[in-house]
């Protein structure tokens, strides 16, 4: 896999010309594709697989390569490594053209379960090397075993079995730790990002570190498919009204908000229009007043688990070893 090269365009491109530099961040290159502390490039937009039962991941995953994506993110604990391998390798893409990133589940951490983590991963989905390994979520009631868990991701890029590591749902005060505890700073964290919920404090200390922010939930899934007090993103007034003066969707106009901020963004569905939906994308820029009117949403309410809150006794569950 070509590192610095442009191999995120596969139905990203097109009418991308916007070329960012924002400063003590991962390089913008272009829209389509962003740069990695290490080097390493990824499409900035993936198909995230959350929820996906695994036959719909099969089928999601292929449609999502069909209409371009060359990034796929999963986890060990979704359940669904497998069909993501599997809808790869039946696209008969070389392996060299699609990013695909995974998570260790805290069922997991420790240094020698982590490096097991990564073959049942690896196994499960069919490669030898994943491009992107981070850890599902600090581990706060026992932040030695995240330590440990993240020393395993060091070795595992030494020895050249992944591309590129990180975090995920790490807070400010997880990533000092981390990083006055280990050597490799952590190539992304993707947390919680929706006009909703914004995070900006933790996206504020990603860019002084070099840690690209990768937005879960990014058209705002969190505030929809569950029980909860936020109404749907989708439907904010200020963000239909925006797409509506681009004629586009408030999903899209959301994907845009974030990759205009260099966020990686990683919406998911299961259905192929959809699918299509979110990665046109490409061809519409939004002014820097709609850009702030979608900064003013934010409610400093989140939807996911409180990441203090996680605990092996309350999250904890075992990822199969096949
Ligand atoms: N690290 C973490 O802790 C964490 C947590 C949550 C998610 N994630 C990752 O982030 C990915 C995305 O986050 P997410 O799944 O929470 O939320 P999301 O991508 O913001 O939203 C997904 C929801 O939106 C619907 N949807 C998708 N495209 C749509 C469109 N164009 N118009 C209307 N509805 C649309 C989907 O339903 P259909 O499938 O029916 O289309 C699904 O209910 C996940 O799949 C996963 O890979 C990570």
């Amino acid at each position: 896999m070509a590192e610095g090269g442009n191999r995120g365009d596969g139905g990203q491109g097109g009418a991308v010309s916007l070329s960012l530099r924002i400063p003590d961040v991962p390089t913008v290159v272009a829209m389509n594709e962003l740069t990695l502390n290490n080097g390493v490039t990824l499409p900035a937009l993936g198909l995230g697989v959350f929820q996906s039962s695994p036959e719909d991941t099969r089928t999601a995953v292929a449609a999502a390569l069909q209409a371009g994506y060359r990034h796929i993110d999963t986890a060990a604990a979704y359940g669904n490594e497998r069909e993501v391998g599997q809808a790869i390798a039946a696209s008969g893409l070389d392996r060299s053209e699609v990013f695909v990133e995974t998570k260790v589940w805290i069922s997991d951490y420790g240094y020698e379960q982590t490096l097991h983590g990564f073959d049942k991963s690896a196994t499960k989905l069919g490669l030898e090397q994943i491009d992107l390994l981070i850890l599902h979520q600090a581990l706060p009631s026992d932040f030695e075993k995240t330590l440990a868990a993240y020393r395993a991701l060091e070795k595992l890029l030494s020895d050249g079995k992944v591309r590129a590591i990180g975090v995920s749902n790490f807070m400010v005060e997880h990533l000092e730790r981390l990083l006055a505890a280990t050597d490799v700073v952590p190539a992304v964290n993707q947390i919680e990002v929706h006009p909703y919920f914004a995070q900006r404090e933790v996206q504020d200390f990603g860019r002084q570190h070099g840690i690209l922010t990768q937005a879960w939930s990014p058209i705002g899934g969190i505030t929809f498919y569950r029980e909860g007090e936020h109404t749907s993103t989708l439907q904010d007034p200020v963000i239909v009204a925006i797409a509506q003066a681009h004629a586009k969707s408030p999903a899209q106009v959301m994907l845009r908000w974030g990759l205009q901020q260099g966020r990686s963004v990683i919406p998911k569905s299961t259905k192929a229009n959809r699918i299509a939906e979110n990665i046109d994308v490409f061809d519409f820029e939004l002014t820097g007043e709609e850009l702030a009117a979608i900064d003013a949403l934010d409610t400093g309410r989140r939807g996911g688990p409180e990441p203090e809150a996680i605990t092996l006794g309350t999250f904890g569950m075992p990822i199969p070893e096949a």
